[in-house]
């Protein structure tokens, strides 16, 4: 009997992690369906509304069908200006997918989709924080206004950060009701990893220092295929029961940095 291969959706499919993770699924034998900005199947911009809206749409009329795995990996880095357009792609563009393929995950038998968070998220404080409540409510205008009121040398760290911590309780406030539909919804949240965003942040005189600093425990840096193997093991069958998670995988940093909260 023939098997029906599985439909995956990457988004920032073009490069680092999502590369890994599209290489991976491929090898797999997935039907893989990129987004990004270029080079991709679907060629979209997830920091606008529109660009949004035109992703998911492409999305569903190429995948014709249920959705079995997405994993959101398109992202911007702290360094990126204006850095409302951090918290448009990292925070507004990943619930944008969730939630507008969320049927056609629901339509497959075992599906899964991940976010990546980022272990960056632990280290600012979320309670109390104005951008908090600007994010649950979903006011963009207000995330980019209370942004821009941020001193420009800590704007981007605050957008990465709190972009980063809203995509984890965004999963953890669909737990129940993707639970009830039989779709897993999980959040990867890395160290430093190898790539082109990872480098970019690297090499700006505001933040190269900082991340510099935070050397992983186990003595190196994440490759992207590092991360595409959890996120293979998440999106598998295996993992059956992993569901609401945010799982940290950094080397050992988070560890080091608040031994004692969790
Ligand atoms: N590299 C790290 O150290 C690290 C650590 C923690 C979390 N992450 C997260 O992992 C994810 C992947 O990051 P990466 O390091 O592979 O970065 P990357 O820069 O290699 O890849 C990100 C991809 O996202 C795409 N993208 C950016 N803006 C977009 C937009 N407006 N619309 C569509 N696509 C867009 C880019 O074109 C790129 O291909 C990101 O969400 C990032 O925040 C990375």
């Amino acid at each position: 009997m023939a098997t029906i291969s599985q439909t995956a959706v990457v988004s920032g499919a073009a490069s680092g992690i999502g590369a890994a993770v599209r290489k991976q699924f491929l090898e797999a034998g997935m039907r893989v369906i990129g987004v990004d900005l270029r080079a991709s199947d679907v060629c979209a911009d997830l920091s606008t509304a529109s660009g949004r809206r035109a992703a998911v749409a492409s999305v569903l009329a190429l995948a014709g069908g249920p959705i079995d795995q997405l994993v959101c990996c398109a992202g911007l880095g702290p360094q990126v200006e204006p850095v409302a357009r951090i918290a448009a792609v990292n925070y507004f563009g990943v619930v944008a997918l969730l939630d507008g393929l969320f049927d056609a995950l629901k339509a497959a038998r075992h599906s899964s989709a991940i976010v990546l968070s980022s272990s960056s998220a632990t280290l600012q404080s979320w309670a109390g924080s104005p951008l908090r409540d600007a994010y649950l409510a979903g006011d963009e205008a207000l995330v980019g206004q209370i942004l821009a009121a941020v001193p420009p040398e800590q704007a981007g760290y605050a957008a990465y950060a709190s972009s980063k911590n809203a995509v984890a309780v965004a999963v953890r406030q669909r737990a129940v009701g993707w639970g009830a539909a039989r779709v897993r919804l999980n959040a990867i949240a890395p160290g430093a990893v190898q790539t082109p965003l990872l480098e970019a942040g690297l090499n700006d005189p505001r933040y190269g220092a900082a991340i510099r600093s935070l050397v992983a425990p186990i003595g190196a840096r994440a490759r992207p295929e590092d991360v595409a193997a959890l996120v293979g093991f998440v999106a598998g069958a295996s993992a059956a029961f992993i569901h609401g998670s945010v799982l940290i995988v950094d080397g050992g940093i988070d560890a080091a940095t608040r031994p004692f909260d969790f």
